[in-house]
């Protein structure tokens, strides 16, 4: 062979061997970072904090970046994605279900999602968080507590903490650990379409209410990971004005909140500071804008005042879009809300392209890598406090929990807490179980889906019997003591003689909305529902109104002729405490949780 060739060959050789070499090397050491053994992070009775730092000097950028992406499960283009892209979170939206809605399903689906976690390098789990703001009410079958409205005017700390923790054990029967709740808005405007999500306008009532909620789902558990709560919606999201929504079908939700920060200070941030007092583990930013500016673009609310001198070491998680709505441009909107303090992104979709922005942002340094750092290191913290990398997240043992006869009861409780008599007059409450006849009227009085309001398994609600619970008629048919004493007409005509029956109850009210879907110029009783009680109150001796609502309505003058009025919000699946406060079986106790004006 000649001398150049031999060098050539020579050189050929070693190179492919270097090359053969090398990549096995290289494999070596990924495998070696991959699934470790005996790692701090992995070690149970290590802090949570040093298990944190531990994984996180393990972690590529790539990883880290993935962390903070929270993403709706439908837009995942494949399962597979989640290890594709290491996402830390995954959420259903309102709605968001497995193809059957059973508890089953639910349990199936979130397992295949963390099952895609573990097989991660360094298998983080997932977050998987959903707005089981009144019960589990996106499963079917689930217990349907009253939402908060109800829940605020039983002003019993004890009965929120226990729904909480009741909601918690359905929650972690089907593998998700992370709720979005407590709310701790307060509204000021009754034209609002998301009062009911409040526990009313009392600063003091949402911080006592929300911090118990807060306790009871955060209840510790021996044999599944802590349910983790999320104070939301951070914050003055509640004091919105009327035309100012940044959301162009919506009025008021989405709206600036015009508050001075005295106000702010001394009203808004109160419940917050005590649920972070309590343990609260996450905290939501709002959608709303603190004097013309979007909460989650504003560094002075979310680092300096939440992080910095409320002292919040847990994470802040955006609101649906709440980063994307920063700026049309959504490399700048990423840019500006990570570096004002958003800690996780609910995207909700495009985690392809803010896995490109992240990088790009990294690399030209307009966010650094301590601030991603921080970021990664909380929701780490986060997910060891909960308990996620050392049990077992989704074990079938407690499915029959969901719905279970004892969360049944309790939900009845709350809902006799939480009925409001506005008006009784003659002392026609309680009604008497031996009346000889009963006519009930009104579209929602034999109607789950009016009585559970929305998030109840679709975002705007369902209309009829389409999961398990019992109708305020069927209540009321339940209690008296001659079952066929009562008759039932959607629109009042169920009388079958001329003599008025002892007893008339209408069971009227709003139809469920969520969010911006409900801001109304002027929450009232529909003409229908008017015209109703007008035919019912013909046929009756005493005239009773129940008004199911998710804040106060105005009410006509003729309201004046009405014997009793009780507000009964939006109860949820057991219709039969409305019942039991009707005919006396529980006291009726209930407070206003907000004003309620009217000469009735
Ligand atoms: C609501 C939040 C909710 C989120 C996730 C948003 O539209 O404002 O309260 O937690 O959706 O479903």
């Amino acid at each position: 062979m000649q001398k150049p060739l031999l060098i050539f060959s020579t050189f050929l050789f070693l190179g492919i061997v270097f090359a053969f070499v090398g990549k096995h090397l290289f494999e070596l050491r990924t495998n070696a970072r991959c699934h470790p053994q005996n790692a701090i992070y992995q070690q149970s009775h290590m802090s949570a904090e040093s298990r944190a730092a531990d994984l996180l000097s393990r972690m590529t950028e790539q990883e880290k970046m993935g962390q903070l992406a929270l993403v709706e499960k439908n837009a995942l283009t494949s399962p597979e994605d989640i290890r594709v892209y290491g996402l830390g979170a995954l959420l259903s939206g309102a709605g968001s279900q497995p193809a059957t809605n059973t508890p089953a399903d639910w349990l199936a689906l979130v397992a295949g999602f963390q099952a895609q976690a573990k097989e991660t390098c360094l298998g983080i789990p997932l977050l998987y968080g959903i707005d089981a703001i009144h019960g589990h009410a996106g499963v079917n079958g689930a217990t349907v507590f009253p939402h908060m409205i109800g829940l605020a005017a039983s002003k019993d700390a004890d009965l929120v903490r226990r729904v909480g923790k009741a909601t918690a054990e359905e929650l972690a029967a089907t593998g998700i650990h992370w709720n979005f709740a407590p709310n701790l808005d307060i509204p000021k405007d009754q034209r609002w379409g998301r009062v009911y999500e409040t526990f009313g306008s009392n600063p003091t009532t949402v911080t006592d209410l929300g911090t118990a909620l807060l306790e009871g789902l955060q209840t510790p558990a021996e044999t599944y990971p802590l349910v983790i709560a999320t104070a939301k919606h951070f914050v003055g999201n509640g004091s919105m004005t009327w035309g100012t929504s940044g959301n162009a079908t919506y009025k008021i939700d989405q709206g600036d909140s015009h508050l001075t920060e005295h106000t702010l200070r001394t009203e808004d941030l109160v419940p917050f500071k005590s649920t972070i007092q309590q343990g609260a583990l996450v905290v939501m930013a709002g959608l709303n804008r603190w004097n013309g500016k979007m909460v989650t673009a504003q560094h002075a609310l979310l680092t300096d005042i939440l992080k910095k001198e409320l002292g919040f070491t847990g994470f802040i998680v955006s609101d649906w879009y709440g980063v994307y709505s920063i700026n049309s441009d959504r490399y700048v909107a990423t840019v500006t809300g990570i570096n004002a303090g958003i800690d996780m992104v609910m995207l909700p979709f495009e985690y392809k392209l803010f896995a490109s922005d992240m990088e790009r942002a990294l690399t030209t340094g307009d966010i650094s890598r301590e601030r991603l750092d921080d970021a990664v290191r909380r929701i780490l913290t986060v997910k060891f406090k909960a308990g996620l990398f050392d049990r077992p997240i989704t074990t079938e043992v407690g499915l029959n929990t969901i719905g279970s006869a004892p969360h049944r009861r309790l939900a009845r409780e709350a809902v006799q807490k939480s009925l409001v008599v506005l008006k009784n007059t003659k002392g026609a409450l309680p009604l008497s179980r031996s009346a000889s006849q009963i006519l009930v009227a009104g579209d929602a009085a034999n109607n789950l889906g009016r009585q559970a309001g929305a998030w109840t398994l679709e975002w705007q609600g369902v209309d009829g019997a389409l999961f398990p619970g019992t109708t305020i008629l069927q209540g009321i048919e339940e209690t008296v003591v001659t079952k066929s004493h009562v008759r039932y007409s959607a629109h009042g005509d169920a009388a079958t003689s001329t003599s008025r029956a002892d007893i008339g109850i209408a069971v009227v009210g709003e139809k469920p909305y969520a969010e911006g879907v409900g801001d109304d110029p002027l929450p009232r009783l529909s003409d229908e529902d008017l015209a109703t009680i007008k035919k019912l109150g013909t046929q009756c001796k005493t005239l009773i109104v129940v008004i199911l609502s998710g804040r106060a309505l105005a009410l006509p003058a003729e309201a004046a002729s009405w014997d009793a009025i009780v507000a009964a919000w939006l109860p949820g699946s057991e219709g039969q405490g409305v019942a039991d406060g009707l005919f006396g079986i529980s006291p009726l106790t209930g407070t206003l949780p907000v004003p309620w004006q009217g000469a009735f």
